[in-house]
């Protein structure tokens, strides 16, 4: 099995993959953990450091690398990966991947990401959570156009991680 999990910061990617691998006994990677150990550097550092298209470089590299070589996995990419370069298209037609939209509502959303900003270095600078809150629904509308590729969507609103998790087995089957 070969699924790749993505969606907007903060919906779950990492915590529901996490626990998907863990149940099928499969490899889990996290891209943005896979970007941190190759470069030595924090995701904030890489931004802060070497920019924002380094590392949205880096970011198709390492996808490419981990949907080209890797036998079996589940795969938590970031909140971007899907928007850049050819990311969507290579996922869409790299043989038995399966890829799942994670939504969740725009509240709750809202709400959960602007507690969890301080390391996410395209919000961080956020105060206002007004400001915050136009910000996110823009920037989600933009990107959803991507999302909306994958293979399956599946909204996690009001679900705890064991119905997510059983959701997320069912919609895959
Ligand atoms: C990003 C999301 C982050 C991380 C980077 C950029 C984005 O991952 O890749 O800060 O462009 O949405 P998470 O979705 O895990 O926060």
């Amino acid at each position: 099995m070969k699924v790749v999990l993505l969606g907007y910061m903060g919906v779950g990617k990492s915590t529901l993959g996490r626990l998907l691998a863990k149940t099928f006994d499969l490899r889990f990677i996290d891209l943005d953990a896979y970007i941190e150990s190759k470069e030595q550097l924090t995701i904030p550092e890489v931004f802060q450091k070497k920019g924002e298209i380094y590392f949205r470089k880096a970011e198709s590299l390492a996808l490419h690398e981990i949907i080209s070589k890797e036998d079996n996995f589940v795969l938590s990419l970031g909140g971007g990966t899907p928007v850049y370069g050819n990311n969507m298209q290579n996922i869409m037609e790299a043989p038995g991947v399966a890829s799942v939209y994670l939504k969740l509502n725009i509240q709750t959303l809202v709400d959960r990401l602007f507690l969890q900003r301080e390391f996410r270095p395209l919000i961080s600078h956020y105060e206002d959570k007004n400001e915050f809150e136009e910000f996110v629904r823009k920037h989600l509308f933009e990107r959803q156009q991507f999302y909306f590729m994958a293979d399956h969507v599946l909204d996690l609103s009001g679900k705890n991680a064991s119905d997510s998790l059983e959701d997320l087995i069912q919609v895959m089957n």
